[in-house]
């Protein structure tokens, strides 16, 4: 992965990818310029993309695909319920859990860290904040897998894999919005003040969210929400494992874990790149890019641009300042950075705390989700001692 991100970067800043038939954009400035200008540079890919009824429904309150005023409008009434003050407030509860998670591996010395810790963790929180049954979680873990990491889902850009690829995941599609649906309208029967009836409540200019829009909003939490910060916390593991003497010494100064984990967000960004459309011609580092284009921006190559980042091919917990692009830039920069960053920060603090040496034993053991779509471990086999 890192020989190939160097090589996108060696081909320079932008340049067209004959193979694939879109643009990369590998450079730093680059990458917030397109991040930066929406209205040239969309995020709304229906147009380029086939309809299909069970997708319509679900896009409607997926604000991550839309372009202004709509995505301002939605944004805005999802923001009155998910405050910075309900993210702070999480922590005893996201410490509670990791807890109970570690608990249940105490008597082993080698288990599968991503099944002990780094799927659950994410999952339970996001369950208990929707109010969904976390029983049901094994059940948003198939779906979130399904949709990012199922057959041939982000490989190619031809129409007709295009097609296959999304007629793959439309049952799980269904099935969501069905459960979703069901979800919401039990809810607004008896909407309490979680998340949910924070969201049935939340008004902007005399506007609600309908059930669908909710649907796809707490979709998009459920599948952007918790694989990511699966990915977050086993590249973190995967990283300080690599570098052992980043790790030492982390154990020798906790208090620098916040800066950690903003390296291995730059280090190894779950996204590794942004799709956008182009809505005119656009010129971009003396490349005129045409109308209707996809452009991606990418993020990993960004990170490692030596315009911004002194020595950016080493891993360096003390970076300061580290103006990484793994959440995104712009209007649509990440919704859930400070809920990743805490989950992140009691996660692996727990982990120093509970176990003296923390290995992989066997690297060959590890396994990776579908590296086009997402950059995190599948299978993260550790020793404790
Ligand atoms: C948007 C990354 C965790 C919810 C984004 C974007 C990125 C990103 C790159 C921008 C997408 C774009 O511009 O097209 C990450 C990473 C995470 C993480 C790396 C963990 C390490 C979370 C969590 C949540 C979340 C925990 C929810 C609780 C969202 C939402 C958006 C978003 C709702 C759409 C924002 C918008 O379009 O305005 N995320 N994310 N993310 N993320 Fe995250």
């Amino acid at each position: 992965l890192l020989d190939r991100w160097r090589t996108r970067r060696e081909a320079g800043p932008v340049r067209y990818d004959e193979d694939q038939k879109l643009w990369q954009v590998a450079d730093h400035r680059g990458v917030t310029a397109v991040l930066a200008d929406p209205a040239t540079y969309s995020s709304d890919f229906s147009g380029l993309v086939p309809t299909q009824e069970d997708f319509e429904t679900f896009r409607r309150g997926n604000f991550v695909g839309m372009d202004p005023p709509a995505h301002r409008t939605l944004r805005t009434l999802v923001s009155q319920a998910f405050t910075p003050r309900v993210v702070a407030g999480l922590e005893p509860r996201i410490e509670a859990i990791t807890g109970e998670l570690l608990d249940a591996v105490a008597d082993h010395d080698r288990f599968d860290l991503a099944d002990a810790l780094a799927y659950p963790l994410p999952i339970i929180v996001i369950a208990e904040l929707m109010g969904v049954p976390v029983s049901d979680r094994g059940m948003f873990q198939d779906w979130a897998t399904t949709l990012f990491a199922g057959d041939g889902i982000g490989e190619s850009l031809d129409m007709a894999d295009v097609e296959q690829a999304l007629d793959s995941i439309a049952p799980t599609v269904r099935e969501m919005n069905g459960y979703f649906l069901d979800h919401i309208r039990q809810q607004r029967k008896d909407p309490g003040d979680g998340l949910m009836g924070r969201l049935l409540a939340a008004e902007v200019d005399g506007t609600r969210l309908d059930d669908q829009e909710i649907v796809g909003f707490v979709a998009l939490l459920l599948v952007a929400g918790h694989i990511t910060t699966t990915a977050l916390l086993g590249n973190g593991v995967v990283t300080f494992d690599r570098y052992p003497e980043a790790a030492a010494l982390l154990r020798a100064e906790p208090g620098r874990l916040p800066d950690a984990i903003e390296e291995v967000l730059r280090w190894l960004p779950p996204f590794p790149e942004l799709g956008r459309r182009t809505t005119r011609d656009v010129e971009l580092a003396g490349r005129t890019i045409p109308a209707n284009s996809v452009v991606m921006a990418n993020l990993a190559t960004a990170n490692r641009d030596a315009d911004r980042f002194a020595d950016p091919d080493v891993f360096d917990v003390t970076r300061s300042p580290n103006p990484h692009l793994t959440f995104g830039h712009g209007i649509h920069f990440c919704f859930g950075a400070p809920l990743a960053r805490l989950e992140a920060r009691i996660a692996l603090r727990q982990l120093m705390d509970r176990f003296s040496a923390l290995a992989i034993p066997c690297r060959d053991e590890v396994e990776l989700q579908n590296p086009a779509v997402i950059v995190s471990v599948r299978r993260l086999p550790v020793e404790v001692r």
